[in-house]
């Protein structure tokens, strides 16, 4: 795979992941476009960022379908119509029924060094309190595969950053997000030049 990848990315909240994303397709350094944007949840802002980028977005709220099963297949088939090739989760916070992709990669980033500190009920700060209540001294963030479990699916890449003696879990939340500016965007990069298989 060479040419540019397309993506849509699935979020539910901040968008800051697809801020970055956005930020460094302006600047010329992402080898994909985003073609479109999905969320679980209405009014966000991640979708009022993607509209001020004239990115196609739309909103699968849960309630609207019968359950999730649907829910998903709805915002996959929107997803398929948009034309992408690869499905980037971005601080998308829901399990991901995958049978509507029609076998699309579908990629996501945790702000911890998987295998440690994943799974349900582990995002966001709680995360980091976790990596902090077990004294370690790196965390770091990781790129996978999305199966049907949480932050289980294959490991495509990770970087770590120091635990420092006084962060709490903002001070370091902030520092893993830095990491996961620089690894998400490298990570699409090397699956957009073939450098790896997915
Ligand atoms: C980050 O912690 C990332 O690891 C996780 O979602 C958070 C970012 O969410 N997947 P957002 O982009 O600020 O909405």
């Amino acid at each position: 795979m060479s040419e540019k990848l397309r993506l849509a990315v699935l979020l539910s909240g901040t968008g800051r992941t697809l801020e970055n994303l956005i930020e460094w397709e302006r600047r010329g350094d992402l080898n994909a476009e985003v073609v479109c944007v999905a969320s679980n949840r209405l009014k966000v802002r991640g979708l009022d960022i993607a509209h001020e980028a004239g990115i196609p977005t739309r909103a699968f709220k849960l309630s609207s379908f019968p359950d999730r099963a649907q829910r998903d297949a709805a915002m996959a088939g929107w997803a398929l119509e948009q034309g992408c090739d690869l499905v980037v989760l971005a601080g998308y916070l829901s399990l991901l029924d995958l049978a509507g992709f029609g076998g699309i990669t579908v990629l996501n980033i945790h702000p911890a060094l998987l295998p440690r500190h994943g799974g349900e009920g582990c995002w966001g700060h709680h995360v980091h309190e976790a990596v902090l209540a077990a004294s370690e001294s790196e965390s770091g963030c990781t790129v996978h595969l999305v199966d049907e479990e949480f932050d289980r699916g294959r490991i495509l890449g990770q970087k770590s950053v120091p635990v420092l003696p006084d962060d709490d879990p903002d001070s370091l939340a902030a520092r893993v997000f830095e990491a996961e500016c620089v690894l998400y965007p490298e990570t699409i990069n090397r699956i957009a030049r073939g450098a790896l298989a997915i």
